[in-house]
């Protein structure tokens, strides 16, 4: 058996194992010439003379005639005769630096390859959110496509630039160099030769295209599940998201949050791993709020139309210095430099700006009237005219949300250049009363299902019937503040029910259609709900509890009966 080691400071050319004890050594250098052959004494790990032997991890089975290693074919030549002696070559020869980049660089391209094909599909990520999401099916499944896509082009990217990164001497890793001048951006020398000899060869025209970034904006009404769908898509995504209420953001300089705090939260959420934070999502949260005010009357607009503009920027791609350690204090981040500062390079995040847009179903409901006189106009001056039933125009539809334009979005004052950015637009529709229904039980972690694992946490259940999921969804509907009203409207009907029973021998809590119009007449009349009081049985009264749910849900009843909820 032999091993073959090398001299501190001349590079290992090939391992052999197993070792065993006195093997005999072939010491060579680093151009594969046998400098000496000597013995190693593997038993006490330390060579006989000096020889320091590193990197056994090794794979078996090495074909040693396909290596280009002259000397590893000299020895394995060597000792072909040697069969008794069962000589094994086992390891590569090693690689210069220049080789060792190549295969970091080869064996990070095929991770990324990998991340491309393990990435969730637009049908799976769709699905994912339909555990969760009640509706909106069109808004989920632009959302999938365009989340998709997006990393489809951020993986492309990064592999191109991988391709493109050629070997410095001094690089320690596979980091990507630059084939351009940092400062300038113009390509190097090299660079500029490689692309006249492409132009020439018309090799140049052949390259894929490049993918541009696509971020998306999403508009719906408030409580229709716009930030539920950014938060879902977090969570399968498995990459750092921050989502930013723009309400709060003001221009650099001005009190208040600066628009650069997101790229530092997303740093900080990515666990302070820049190349991480550079794959990350920024929600945009009530963009709406960031619309500039048509008769505002001061000189200068910090809270919309500026951050807009300084925003532009970010969303574009731009360098954002971020600190490595946190002792973010806002007011005071700039006068506390941060010794570890990172820069992020945002061209690669994926923004999403949402928002209710109150008011936008008018601008677009206006255009289309406008749009439609006028093609009626042109008609009534065609000889051919055609007959038109009254009352047909889309226009007077009640939601013409989805027919929105980025011009619309611009009427309502946000900035051409803005909205130039976000080019996918997703609208969301107001929930119907069935679909508030369903978001009270359906949902994987839905609110009943939430209310009733907090109740048995007091050893008490907790049972709505159908017809008073039914009130509940009907009454969120009149107040119009979509599924957001759900929660407001659970936590006053079980208000009474939370502050009794803690401490009480109060077995079950039901709460049935007696209970919600009750309920609802004292709210409608605006009479105070702090007396209100849901159904309550004690240990001993489980029959009337159930008997009281048989009447108006008897498949409620089952489900309780044989623990199926
Ligand atoms: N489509 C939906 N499906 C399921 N639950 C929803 C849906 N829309 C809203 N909700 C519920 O309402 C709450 C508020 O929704 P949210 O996404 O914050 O609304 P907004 O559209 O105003 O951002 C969520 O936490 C969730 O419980
Ligand atoms: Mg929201």
């Amino acid at each position: 058996m032999i091993h073959i080691c090398y001299r501190s400071g001349m590079r290992p050319v090939a391992h052999i194992l197993p070792i065993r004890n006195r093997i005999p050594v072939l010491l060579v250098n680093r151009f594969n010439s046998i400098l000496q052959s000597s013995t190693y004494d593997a038993g006490n790990k330390s060579s006989t003379n000096g020889l320091d032997p590193i990197n056994t991890k090794s794979v078996m089975g090495e074909n040693v005639e396909d290596s280009p290693s002259s000397s590893i074919k000299q020895l394995y030549e060597m000792n072909k005769s040697r069969r008794d002696e069962n000589v094994h070559i086992i390891s590569k020869p090693s690689e210069t630096a220049e080789q060792k980049f190549e295969s970091m660089k080869q064996a990070r391209i095929e991770k990324i390859e990998r991340n491309i094909e393990n990435l969730a599909t637009p049908k799976q990520m769709k699905s994912y959110l339909d555990q969760y999401i009640i509706g909106q099916d069109e808004c989920k499944k632009i959302m999938s496509v365009a989340i998709y896509n997006h990393y489809l082009r951020v993986n492309d990217n990064l592999i191109r630039r991988l391709k493109k990164s050629s070997f410095k001497r001094g690089n320690t890793g596979v980091a990507i160099s630059q084939t351009c001048d940092s400062k300038t951006g113009i390509p190097g020398s090299e660079e500029r030769a490689k692309l006249a000899l492409e132009f020439s060869k018309g090799s140049s025209s052949k390259e894929a295209p490049k993918l541009d970034k696509t971020n998306l904006i999403l508009i719906g009404p408030s409580g229709s599940g716009k930030t539920l769908m950014a938060k879902t898509i977090a969570r399968i995504l498995n990459v750092p998201i921050v989502i930013q209420d723009c309400t709060s953001l003001t221009q650099a300089g001005y009190i208040g949050e600066d628009i650069a705090d997101c790229v530092q939260k997303l740093f900080n959420r990515s666990g302070r791993n820049v190349e991480e934070c550079e794959r990350g999502i920024v929600v945009l949260d009530e963009v709406d709020k960031l619309a500039h005010k048509v008769d505002a009357s001061s000189s200068k607009d910090i809270s919309g139309e500026g951050v807009q503009q300084s925003l532009l920027k970010l969303i574009e791609g731009s360098q954002v210095p971020v600190h490595g350690n946190i002792k973010k204090n806002t007011a005071f981040a700039h006068t506390d430099p941060d010794e570890d500062e990172k820069v992020i390079d945002t061209s690669n995040v994926l923004f999403i700006a949402m928002g209710a847009f109150v008011g936008l179903d008018r601008i677009i409901a206006k255009r289309l009237t406008l749009e439609q006189s006028d093609s009626e106009n042109q008609n009534d001056g065609d000889s051919n005219v055609h007959d038109h039933a009254p009352g047909t125009k889309e226009s007077m539809k009640p939601s013409s949300l989805n027919r929105v334009i980025p011009g619309d979005i611009i009427k309502f004052g946000m900035i051409p250049e803005f909205i130039g950015r976000l080019p996918i637009i997703a609208t969301l529709k107001n929930l119907t009363a069935e679909d508030l229904e369903r978001v009270l039980v359906t949902p994987k972690n839905s609110i009943i299902q939430q209310y009733r694992y907090t109740f048995s946490k007091l050893g008490i259940e907790l049972a709505v019937t159908g017809p008073a999921l039914q009130s509940v969804a009907q009454l969120s509907l009149k107040n119009g503040t979509g599924a957001r009203g759900l929660h407001s409207i659970l936590s006053k009907l079980l208000l009474s029910a939370n502050y009794d029973c803690p401490g009480s021998n109060i077995a079950f809590v039901l709460i049935n259609k007696e209970v919600i119009e009750s309920f609802s007449r004292s709210w409608l009349s605006g009479k105070s709900l702090e007396t209100f009081k849901a159904k309550y049985f004690l240990s001993g009264e489980k029959k009337e509890f159930m008997n009281c749910i048989h009447k108006e849900d008897p498949i409620l009843e089952n489900k309780l009966l044989y623990h199926l909820i």
